[in-house]
């Protein structure tokens, strides 16, 4: 037996306890070690590449020494302060989380009795209910593309009498896109609901100006938004995402079981380096944009995948040629130093489906090129 082939049958029993324990895809290192996972592409790992700038990631590190012999500022006002000067919203309204995961586990705990899940999703919103009964999951159709229809999803929500819904814009693992006058109207028809959550943690990279309902937010008193600035701004290691609502009710509802310095010192100095660095910010997001453009032409030209289209950094595609998603994510690992998103462990997705994240031009080409060789 070759030292490859031992690793991977050991990474594989790894890989099963790991996916029985979580519907997250395993972290790479825990999969192949810190020194082979060095030289992996991993295109699971969906964050924004062009982002922090080179200047903002050494203006950490030159701070690191004093940050970490400090405590974090108990008052999140002026942290939500610098964030509203970039979104461009009133700071009362936001609330700033240690990732979005945060927000949502409180959500869970405080706002929400039951709710509406279209499935496939996110797994964190349907595995930290107080019950898993409390996660109504509304089944999209694979023959569909797994693509979610406002209205069906909404007769369906009115139908099984729930006050409480989830849409996720662009959708994950799909991609799809739902363009803002669409989610307008549908907030229109949801506003006997007593609470939409709207997750827009890729919409930066959905269009120019962002299709995002963040101005518009005042209009529905029964929204609540939710970003993971782990992709868009490409800090998942800093712990950072936010919620924000018109309803001031519902918000304070939420920071009261907020823990005291939720966010890091680090967390909370990047978020200061926001307002300087917008311009740079706004460029690599259409950067990556026209990145994931190109990805999804070239992987269109490979027979025996079905692109789907994306508003994300990121796209789902089906197998096609009879190969599993798992079987396809072992080679590209095993024999192209990559790593891609096996799908097949999401709730109520089949076993063809990959999910990559673009990780720029040069190292997207290359995962084009491993597709080719492998699936010609
Ligand atoms: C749709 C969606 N929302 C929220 C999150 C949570 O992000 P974080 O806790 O890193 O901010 C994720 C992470 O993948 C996600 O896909």
């Amino acid at each position: 037996m070759t030292e490859s082939t031992v690793n991977a049958s050991s990474a594989d029993e790894l890989r099963k306890h790991l996916f029985y324990e979580t519907s997250h895809s395993p972290a790479l290192t825990d999969l192949v070690g810190y020194e082979k996972a060095k030289d992996i592409v991993d295109f699971c790992f969906i964050a924004n590449p062009y982002y922090p700038t080179a200047g903002m990631l050494e203006d950490l590190q030159r701070s690191l020494p004093n940050l970490i012999k400090s405590y974090p500022s108990s008052n999140p006002l002026m942290s939500q302060k610098h964030l509203a000067t970039v979104l461009n919203v009133d700071p009362e309204r936001l609330i700033i989380g240690n990732g979005a995961t945060e927000l949502i586990t409180l959500m869970k705990l405080t706002l929400i009795d039951r709710i509406a899940v279209p499935v496939p999703t996110f797994g964190e919103y349907i595995e930290k209910m107080k019950d898993l009964r409390d996660a109504e999951l509304y089944a999209l159709d694979p023959k569909d593309r797994y693509q979610l229809r406002l209205n069906d999803y909404l007769a369906w929500v009115h139908k099984r009498k729930l006050a409480c819904l989830l849409v996720i814009n662009p959708g994950n693992p799909t991609g799809q896109f739902i363009p803002l006058d669409e989610m307008v109207e549908f907030l229109h028809r949801a506003r006997d609901l007593e609470l939409v959550i709207v997750d827009e943690s890729f919409i930066d990279f959905a269009g120019d100006p962002i299709p995002s309902l963040l101005p518009l937010a005042d209009q529905f008193t029964n929204l609540l938004i939710v970003r993971s600035m782990s992709k868009h701004c490409g800090v998942p290691g800093l712990r950072l995402g936010y919620g924000y609502s018109a309803n001031l009710y519902l918000l304070n509802r939420l920071r009261r079981f907020l823990p005291t310095w939720n966010l890091n010192t680090l967390a909370q100095y990047f978020l200061s380096l926001l307002p300087e660095a917008d311009a740079a910010y706004h460029e690599g997001r259409k950067r990556l944009m026209g990145d994931v453009v190109q990805l999804y032409g070239d992987l269109r030209k490979i027979p025996s995948l079905e692109v789907y289209p994306t508003g994300a950094n990121f796209l789902l595609f089906k197998v096609t040629n009879g190969m599993t998603a798992n079987e396809l994510q072992k080679r590209l690992l095993w024999e192209h130093d990559m790593y891609v998103r096996d799908c097949s462990n999401k709730l109520g997705m089949d076993a063809f489906h990959i999910r990559v994240a673009s990780q720029g031009r040069e190292k997207d080409a290359r995962l084009v090129e491993a597709l080719r060789t492998l699936l010609q």
